[in-house]
């Protein structure tokens, strides 16, 4: 294996640079080539592409975003799309393909392997964290961390006015990040896509906090809930409790920012492993986080499997929202 290709792929996350800092200097340290594709799906189709190096990956181990740039790109879905990309691989000389992307983008990857033979590994990243066939994808520490930095202001002005708040973090399909950002900022509830939003029984449960003492309140609410989004909810408790309710929509902070040391280094584990796998022959493959361990499962899990959200972290958060 002399040259392989990288590149970063959809909605962008803290943790991508420190893994392709990884894969960069793994790949050098086997003496092979990285060529670093620009723009994800969209820049492999225009032929946009970079041989990187080791200094061109320096300094950027603690910055947010994706030095190779990323998109989100339909057309890929289309064989016509994806022939013009294999093209510029085949032009170059490309031995392997490296995708760091969420389940949308690992998805299009398997369309490419099986249309070229393409030996091709990928690596999840979303701050959803609902990539199949891995406990973790890049960029979910960082977000919690975002979202509770700023909820724990928002909890300050909340208590000195004796407020209800609505918090909307990002979550289109999945309640990981919204869970997990709730159980940290002591939220007194949590709205996820996977439990149905029953409104009469949030402003009763909000109730008992109030009686039970609470000065103020703090819901959490997942962008793809059923009820609606925030501004939306805030709504439907004003119309039926005494509440005036505020919101505020997290929004895109959560994507960006100095990535976290969990992901930092789990950036750096999952690059390596990615390079290590694709010298080892093997294809069609995503490295993954499993009990605590990094390892290789079949790329199709990414979005055939549906992670289960843990019954335990629900309990928790319905126990200590008293
Ligand atoms: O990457 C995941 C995510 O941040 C979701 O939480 C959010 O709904 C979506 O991306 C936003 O996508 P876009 O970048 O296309 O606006």
């Amino acid at each position: 294996m002399k040259r392989i290709a990288l590149l970063t792929s959809g909605g962008d996350c803290p943790g991508l640079n420190p893994c392709i800092r990884s894969v960069v200097r793994t790949a050098l340290a086997d003496g092979i080539e990285t060529i670093g594709v620009h723009r994800g799906w969209r820049g492999l189709i225009d032929n946009e592409m970079e041989l990187m190096n080791a200094r061109s990956v320096a300094g950027i181990v603690n910055l947010g975003g994706t030095v190779l740039r990323s998109s989100r790109c339909p057309e890929f879905r289309e064989a016509e799309a994806r022939e013009k990309a294999a093209s510029h691989l085949l032009e170059r000389e490309i031995d392997g393909l490296v995708v760091i992307g969420g389940n949308g983008s690992l998805n299009g990857a398997s369309e490419l392997a099986r249309q070229t033979n393409l030996p091709l590994i990928g690596i999840p990243k979303t701050i959803d964290n609902d990539v199949g066939g891995t406990d973790y994808a890049l960029g979910f520490d960082t977000a919690v961390n975002t979202a509770v930095e700023a909820i724990d202001k928002i909890r300050d002005t909340a208590t000195s006015h004796e407020r209800l708040f609505l918090v909307e973090v990002m979550g289109r399909n999945r309640g990981f990040l919204a869970l997990q950002v709730a159980l940290a900022c002591g939220a007194e509830g949590v709205l996820i896509p996977e439990v149905p939003t029953d409104i009469t029984a949030l402003c009763a449960q909000l109730e008992r906090c109030r009686e039970a003492g609470k000065v103020s309140s703090i819901v959490v609410v997942a962008e793809g809930d059923d009820a609606g989004n925030a501004y939306e909810i805030a709504r439907k408790i004003s119309g039926q409790s005494g509440y005036d309710p505020r919101v505020s929509v997290l929004g895109y902070i959560q994507r960006g920012g100095a990535p976290s040391a969990v992901d930092r280094v789990q950036g750096g584990l999952f690059g390596k492993a990615a390079v290590d796998a694709l010298r080892s022959g093997e294809s069609s493959k995503m490295v993954a986080r499993r009990n605590g361990q990094v390892t290789l499962v079949e790329l199709e899990l990414a979005w055939k499997e549906t992670r289960e959200l843990p019954e335990n972290l629900l309990e928790l958060a319905r126990i200590l929202a008293s």
